[in-house]
């Protein structure tokens, strides 16, 4: 049972049927991402990824910190060659291939790695006291876990360059206005808003929902024509499912459907 595992640097709850809360804990480093904590992150997707009856995950951090950055002791002690042998790097891998909805609460620093990391989540929601950036420039160094790429698809050219170069966070309005965040709650309703939306998800028909999600972001890097053929596929997988079968007869008896995953 993932409740009772014993992690060092996060936290694991099952908060309702198909709903993980995973919360980051290293409130004395302000959530900073060691290797440690990634790899614990990595085998927690692996276990939901396994575990049929996970429909959902929500990643948290704490009200000051969802994550402050890559951790700057450990990283300090790489050189060239410890950078590019680096296991962190299979363990943000092992995140980006997730392929249940992911969403984060943020509070807080969201800076630097903890900003690409809230970045591999599907749905980005905030609390008003968040605080997004990418400060490496200010290390003498640039992001490293995809902030380059995923900060121009998520919020266009000007303000990555702007929140790359410069390294000054943005504020959560910024963030909503700007494309990287799609709602903002008060801090103190920022985990209880993504678990419902968690919760939401997690009735709906679970193969519908991985082919939705893989759309998606297949579209993210595929022109227009090569997208539409992958969303016609999946959509076109989809009339085979007996959840297919369930969503519709439902709807036509006016009753709720049992999606059973298949
Ligand atoms: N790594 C390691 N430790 C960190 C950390 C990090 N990224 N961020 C904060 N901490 C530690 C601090 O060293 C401090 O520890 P001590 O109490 O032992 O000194 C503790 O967390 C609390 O932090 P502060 O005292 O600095 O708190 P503050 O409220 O004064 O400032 C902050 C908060 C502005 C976020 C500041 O901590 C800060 O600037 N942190 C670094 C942010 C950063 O540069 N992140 C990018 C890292 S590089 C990266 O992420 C590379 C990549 O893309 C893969």
């Amino acid at each position: 049972h993932m409740t009772t595992e014993n992690f060092h640097t996060l936290t694991v709850e099952t908060v309702s049927a198909g709903v993980w809360l995973v919360r980051l804990n290293r409130p004395q480093a302000l959530n900073a991402l060691n290797t440690e904590l990634l790899g614990e992150l990595s085998a927690v997707l692996d276990h939901a990824e396994m575990t049929e009856d996970v429909r959902a995950l929500v990643l948290t951090g704490s009200t000051r910190a969802f994550a402050a950055g890559a951790d700057i002791n450990e990283m300090a002690a790489l050189d060239m060659v410890g950078i590019l042998n680096d296991p962190r790097q299979q363990h943000w891998q092992r995140i980006t291939r997730f392929s249940k909805p992911l969403i984060a609460a943020v509070n807080g620093f969201c800076l630097g790695g903890g900003c690409e990391l809230a970045m591999h989540a599907d749905i980005l929601i905030a609390g008003h006291d968040a605080e997004f950036g990418q400060p490496e420039i200010n290390l003498g160094i640039m992001p490293g876990a995809g902030g380059t790429q995923r900060l121009l698809r998520a919020v266009g050219k000007s303000m990555a360059m702007q929140m790359v170069l410069s390294g000054q966070p943005i504020s959560a309005q910024q963030a909503l206005q700007c494309g990287l965040v799609s709602e903002i709650t008060q801090p103190e309703m920022t985990v209880e808003r993504a678990l419902a939306l968690a919760c939401r998800i997690a009735t709906k028909a679970p193969l519908a929902v991985r082919l939705a999600k893989e759309a998606i972001l297949r579209g993210m890097d595929a022109d227009l024509s090569t997208g539409l053929r992958y969303e016609r596929q999946a959509f076109t997988l989809l009339a085979a499912t007996d959840d297919r079968n369930e969503g519709i007869a439902a709807f036509r008896e006016k009753r709720q459907p049992g999606f059973s995953g298949r």
